[in-house]
């Protein structure tokens, strides 16, 4: 059993979900429900969040270890799995801090997005390395089993060879639509090439040194494998899904959407037969991966290479938009620092 430290202990922390959720959409209620971590400790810098939070969760988690502050937690615990669940601009300073502690954990488990400019990136990835502890970012739209098992369905050929793939949400490009851009290549692929994108700059206040974040419209990324990349505003559907055109078929798969799949003559494929799995949290999908990991298992999903693929493709979607120029990948323009404050 592997321990688990939460530093933030806001909406995505605790608050989407209450402890009687059979399938909570925050992280200690996924850990509550996991067999392979365990919530030993959490932080908070603010008193009344930490109220609110001992309010709703307390006695879910009788032997649970409060601390006022993130150097306080790490020195009373060392969790092996810290959680940061602060808010963007936050990311870099505080996944920083915890990389840097004199009782480091094993794995970081970090909310997107990542960080808000890609020079913090590639410092965060750098001492993560240097470190020798790896960073998952929560994409955590990801994690659906049933978007999970639709993958596995397709990469054993369920729609023949994958030719496109179509992404649908709005939205700011890094603390919302990012979900999507991982969906994206959850099944197109983690191999960009070069990105062009059209959105909006909103004419928002920001902190001195941020820019606002621009929203998306549409965004076209060009794949190394060939496949073709698009993701748009909200579609049929509404938001976080993807279609995927095969040359022998059609699939959609979503968190929100039942699984659905076409063969080449647009019959409908019995997924029941094909054996989904029930809807479980995320989270606890998620910190199982990472808890494997620790064993000696393979690195968890949006690890490392893998989130600094989606977060490139991001940053270089804003960089078209400012520049109405196609963004070939890696972008070098890597200090352009965004309020992504979701
Ligand atoms: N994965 C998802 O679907 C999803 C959904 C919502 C939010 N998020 C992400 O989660 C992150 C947090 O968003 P939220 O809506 O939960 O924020 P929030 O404002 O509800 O909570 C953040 C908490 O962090 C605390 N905090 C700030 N700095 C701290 C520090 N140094 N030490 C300890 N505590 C500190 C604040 O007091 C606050 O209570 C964001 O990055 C957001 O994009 C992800």
């Amino acid at each position: 059993m592997h321990t688990v430290g939460v530093i933030g202990l806001g909406n995505i922390a605790a608050m989407y979900s209450t402890p009687d959720n059979a399938a909570p959409y925050c992280h200690v209620g996924g850990v509550r429900h996991s067999k392979h971590v365990r919530l030993d400790c959490v932080c908070d810098l603010s008193k009344e969040v930490t109220q609110k939070f001992r309010d709703r969760w307390g006695s879910s988690f009788p032997e649970l270890h409060y601390a006022e502050s993130v150097d306080a937690m790490l020195a009373a615990r060392r969790p092996d799995i810290v959680a940061v669940c602060v808010r963007g601009p936050h990311h870099f300073a505080v996944t920083t801090q915890v990389l840097n502690h004199a009782n480091p954990p094993r794995a970081i488990f970090l909310e997107k997005p990542p960080t808000c400019s890609l020079q913090e990136m590639d410092q965060l990835l750098a001492l993560s390395k240097s470190k020798r502890i790896p960073i998952v970012v929560s994409y955590s739209r990801h994690w659906s089993p049933k978007v999970m098992r639709m993958k596995e369905l397709i990469d054993q050929g369920l729609i023949g060879k994958v030719q496109r793939v179509v992404g649908y949400v709005h939205n700011t490009f890094l603390s919302f639509a990012s979900h999507t851009t991982d969906q994206v290549c959850q099944f197109a692929g983690y191999c960009p090439t070069a990105v062009f994108a059209r959105g909006v700059v909103p004419k928002a206040e920001v902190p001195p040194g941020f820019e606002p974040e621009p929203e998306m419209r549409s965004m076209v990324i060009e794949m190394a494998n060939g496949v073709t990349a698009i993701q748009s505003g909200d579609g049929e559907y509404g938001g976080f899904y993807v279609d995927v055109f095969g040359d022998k078929g059609y699939a959609r798969a979503g968190i929100y959407l039942p699984p659905y799949a076409r063969d080449k003559e647009g019959k409908a494929i019995d997924l029941n037969a094909l054996g989904f799995p029930p809807e479980i949290s995320v989270f606890t999908v998620a910190y199982d991966q990472i808890a494997r990991h620790l064993d000696g298992g393979p690195p968890p999903d949006c690890c490392d290479d893998q989130w600094a693929i989606v977060h490139e493709i991001g940053c270089a979607g804003i960089e078209s938009v400012h520049t109405g120029n196609r963004i070939t990948l890696p972008n070098r323009a890597r200090t352009r620092k965004v309020f992504a404050n979701g």
